[in-house]
């Protein structure tokens, strides 16, 4: 039997990186959010959370090559991330996804994943 990656079933890199430059389009926007970012370019944090979302979907595994363990929690602690932050995030993140129009199988699998993972990321009260 073939197995066939999440990576793989929702279209492969070009989806990921659709998914990943519609989001940050809506950070670049975001009074809460553009600030968190050190950097004035955001396109080398849109290709390190795209590495990321690939690496995690069953996709090559680029990420950690370049950036080792991915630490996520470890790696947002310098980040003020209260409710208000995790919000704005999800709520770009849903505009994201909503672009993308998967199969409602996978938006949900996808959703899931990174309504988990951005809680997960919550280290303050704001
Ligand atoms: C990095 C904010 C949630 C994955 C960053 C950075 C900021 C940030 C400010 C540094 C930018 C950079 O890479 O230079 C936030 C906020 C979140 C959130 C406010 C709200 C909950 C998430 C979630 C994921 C994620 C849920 C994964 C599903 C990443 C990755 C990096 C990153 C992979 C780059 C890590 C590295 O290799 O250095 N985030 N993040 N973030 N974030 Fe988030």
């Amino acid at each position: 039997t073939q197995q066939v990656t999440f990576y793989e079933a929702v279209g492969g890199e070009e989806t990921f990186r659709r998914l990943v430059h519609r989001f940050y389009q809506g950070v670049a926007d975001d009074p809460l959010l553009r600030p968190l970012y050190p950097e004035e370019d955001l396109g080398p944090a849109e290709d390190r959370l795209r590495l990321f979302l690939i690496q995690y979907w069953g996709g090559p595994n680029t990420y950690s090559s370049q950036r080792g363990h991915p630490r996520l929690r470890m790696r947002h602690a310098p980040f003020v991330i209260g409710e208000a932050e995790r919000d704005a995030w999800l709520r770009h993140m849903r505009d994201a996804v909503d672009e993308l129009e998967l199969p409602e199988e996978l938006d949900t699998m996808l959703w899931n994943y990174l309504t988990m993972a951005a809680q997960s990321m919550v280290n303050a009260h704001t």
